[in-house]
């Protein structure tokens, strides 16, 4: 089990580090609500990562789990982006294609391995509207996923895939945030308003298991 300490100790550390774009608040939620699907079976998965800073910040809380029996010890985090910046944007979308590409895979891999998070973590490079339909990820199960993908059409492709294969919770960023309205509308398609719930750091998480 670990301790809430942890859970700060690694929320502050990998703020500090600027590879990602949640700030403290709402990267304290994202691992609180982690630490409350790790009971669950299945892997975590962030669709959505640009320079990898959350999935580290993720990656961490499994290897400090790492040290348990547990089989349940054994989840890795898949990493679903394109490494290469934003690849679609429609009519509900701001940001436009190429936006975020101040990334690359190489980099993130790079980061992670400086941090000896590379063992937990499974990068699946590629635009989401591929990947999520190779064969080799199509059995796996996910106890907790976060979905960053700030997009209206990648939302609705990202539910479609997690959605049934998720045993926990599915966190959204940008809930209700001007420069990202697609993404709300992708999850008011999907889900019933009652099964919506808003954060005030602009995140709303859906718990798994039950039909939309
Ligand atoms: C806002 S950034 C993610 C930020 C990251 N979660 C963080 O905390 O810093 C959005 C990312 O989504 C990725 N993305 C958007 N649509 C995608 C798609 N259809 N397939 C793969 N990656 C996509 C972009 O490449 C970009 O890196």
């Amino acid at each position: 089990m670990i301790a809430p300490l942890e859970i700060n100790r690694i929320c502050h550390k990998y703020a500090s580090h600027n590879r990602h774009l949640l700030g403290v608040q709402k990267s304290m939620n994202l691992l609180w609500l982690l630490k409350a699907c790790l009971d669950y079976s299945g892997h975590v998965a962030e669709a959505g990562v640009y320079q990898g800073g959350a999935t580290a910040a993720m990656a961490e809380v499994l290897q400090v789990n790492r040290d348990s029996w547990h089989p349940l010890a054994q989840k890795k985090v898949y990493a679903f982006d394109t490494f290469r910046g934003m690849p679609l944007s429609g009519e509900h979308d701001t940001h436009k294609v190429g936006e975020f590409s101040e990334t690359s895979l190489e980099s993130c891999k790079k980061y992670w391995g400086e941090n000896a998070l590379l063992p937990y973590v499974i990068p699946v490079p590629g635009i989401l509207e591929y990947t999520t339909r190779l064969d080799w990820l199509d059995k796996k199960a996910y106890c907790f996923v976060h979905i960053d993908l700030d997009q209206y059409e990648s939302t609705l492709t990202a539910i479609d895939y997690f959605y049934p294969r998720c045993t926990g919770i599915m966190l959204f960023d940008d809930w209700a945030w001007h420069d990202c309205p697609g993404v709300e509308r992708a999850i008011r398609e999907r889900f019933h308003s009652n099964r919506i719930n808003v954060l005030s750091a602009h995140q709303a998480f859906v718990i798994c298991g039950t039909n939309p």
